[in-house]
């Protein structure tokens, strides 16, 4: 079976080690030369270079290859992606060739691709995770769509993707660009745990003056339990590090954080269908922050630096609270899925979705295999949810920020406690008319319900 890949940055070179290594023949092209010279060198390092044909422009990639085509794309995302399109269109792929877009694209662009390219080929989208590593020895890989090119292709795929107990972290997640949705929501969810343990670091080392060995240290026997995740064991190996001089190498490092927007378009979507995903914002918001002493506005305020206060932490419940708040991204982020699913029909299958993150992806982690058994289970976690409770109080009265831990409490406190939202309808029926609905389902205004004689102004 022959593929073609168009683009050979890091993630692209090692997907395509990944594919040859997997029996396929690879037609590769990138734009600088450079790109094919290094996948060749390391291909023939590898004694693979014989199923790899480097090709210096699109039009041989075309003719190289036999009808019909399959066509990976692993370019960055945006206007890139249909300039590749239509210089393929141009060297001729034809209706029944399919063209992958495996890049980190925005899924509306994905919708749009699919009615532009409708005539021409198959245009099919599917989400990449696990950095580097895993594009060389096994993604995640969330497809979509049910495009008749995918048949040709998926059996490879399974192969190529990572494997969990013997399942293959490849699915075809739902219909239409719906995998680049899975996938923007699974960067959403690794947002949010990153900064998340981002703030237990910082809880201990601040909050309990540990210093970041004291800190690996816990989260590695963290990680020998239910906890072990991969953020979790790259964190703790991280905060392990010391240069020569014995400095920990999280002191080098400055605190301002990029971001390629995949994060945002969570949060974006998130707010625009309505579905509330709190720890998600609260992890992007967390991001602009630590950015925020270059932009404009704060270089006309200042904030002056305040003491923080040390706290006890019983590291059981710290455990427990940790645990929740992992939990709770993941459910925000499937609720989120649901929901998009729902609003554009697209059937995403939810198990298949969390089958594709079993391995190979950046938020694996064995608590997963609750989860895979229905989300339902988070509620029963009584234990759990007194310590998050107790530890976000802590936390907060250390005077340092813990924005994802309290979003978490916040957004879990809302769905379990008595809600407020009877006095906001009040109020926006008192100043705007805007009618209120009671407990027996009536629809009306505070004014038929009792006199009024006149309004506060
Ligand atoms: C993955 C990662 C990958 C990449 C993100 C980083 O699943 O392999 O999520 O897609 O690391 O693009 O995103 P930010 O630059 O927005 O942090």
């Amino acid at each position: 079976m022959q593929v073609a890949l168009v683009g050979l940055g890091v993630m692209g070179k090692n997907l395509a080690l990944n594919l040859i290594e997997k029996g396929l023949t690879l037609v590769a092209y990138d734009k600088n030369p450079d790109a094919g010279e290094e996948l060749l060198s390391c291909a023939k390092s590898q004694g693979m270079a014989d199923r790899l044909h480097i090709v210096s422009d699109l039009n041989d990639m075309v003719k190289r290859l036999t009808a019909p085509r399959s066509i990976l794309l692993l370019v960055p995302a945006g206007e890139l992606v249909d300039k590749v399109c239509t210089e393929l269109v141009e060297a001729g792929v034809e209706c029944d060739d399919i063209i992958v877009d495996c890049g980190n694209s925005n899924y509306k662009d994905g919708i749009t691709r699919k009615l532009k390219y409708q005539n021409k080929f198959e245009f099919a989208t599917m989400g990449i995770s696990g950095g580097a590593e895993g594009a060389r020895h096994g993604p995640a890989m969330m497809a979509s769509g049910s495009e008749g090119g995918w048949e040709r292709v998926e059996p490879w795929f399974e192969k190529v993707a990572a494997s969990y107990k013997g399942d293959s972290c490849f699915a075809r997640v739902g219909q239409s660009a719906s995998g680049h949705f899975v996938k923007m929501v699974h960067n959403g969810i690794e947002y949010a745990l990153m900064q998340l343990i981002a703030e237990m670091y910082q809880l201990l080392r601040l909050g309990t003056k540990r210093s970041p060995k004291e800190v690996a240290a816990i989260f590695e026997q963290w990680s020998e339990g239910d906890l072990n995740s991969y953020l979790l064991s790259i964190s703790s190996h991280i905060l392990s590090l010391e240069t020569d001089s014995d400095e920990s190498l999280v002191d080098l490092i400055d605190n301002k954080v990029g971001a390629k927007g995949t994060g945002l378009w969570t949060a974006q979507n998130a707010l625009e269908l309505g579905i509330a995903v709190p720890s998600l914002v609260a992890a992007v918001q967390a991001r602009h922050l630590t950015n925020t002493c270059d932009t404009h506005a704060a270089k006309e305020m200042t904030y002056a630096a305040k003491s923080t206060t040390e706290v006890e932490l019983d590291l059981e419940e710290l455990k427990e609270a940790f645990l929740l708040a992992s939990l709770l991204a993941y459910r925000q982020g499937l609720a989120l899925i649901k929901g998009a699913s729902r609003a554009h029909q697209w059937k995403v299958d939810l198990s298949k979705t969390l089958q594709t993150w079993r391995a190979g992806c950046i938020i694996r982690a064995d608590y997963l295999d609750n989860i895979a058994q229905g989300v339902e289970f988070i509620d029963t976690l009584g234990k759990e949810a007194i310590s998050l409770r107790k530890i976000t109080g802590q936390a907060m009265m250390t005077g340092l920020a813990f924005p994802v831990l309290s979003s978490t409490q916040t957004y879990f406190a809302t769905l379990t406690t008595p809600s407020n939202g009877h006095l906001v309808q009040a109020q926006r029926d008192y100043f705007g008319e805007h009618g209120i609905k009671t407990h027996s389902g009536e629809v009306c205004h505070l004014t038929d319900l009792v006199e009024i004689d006149a309004k506060v102004r």
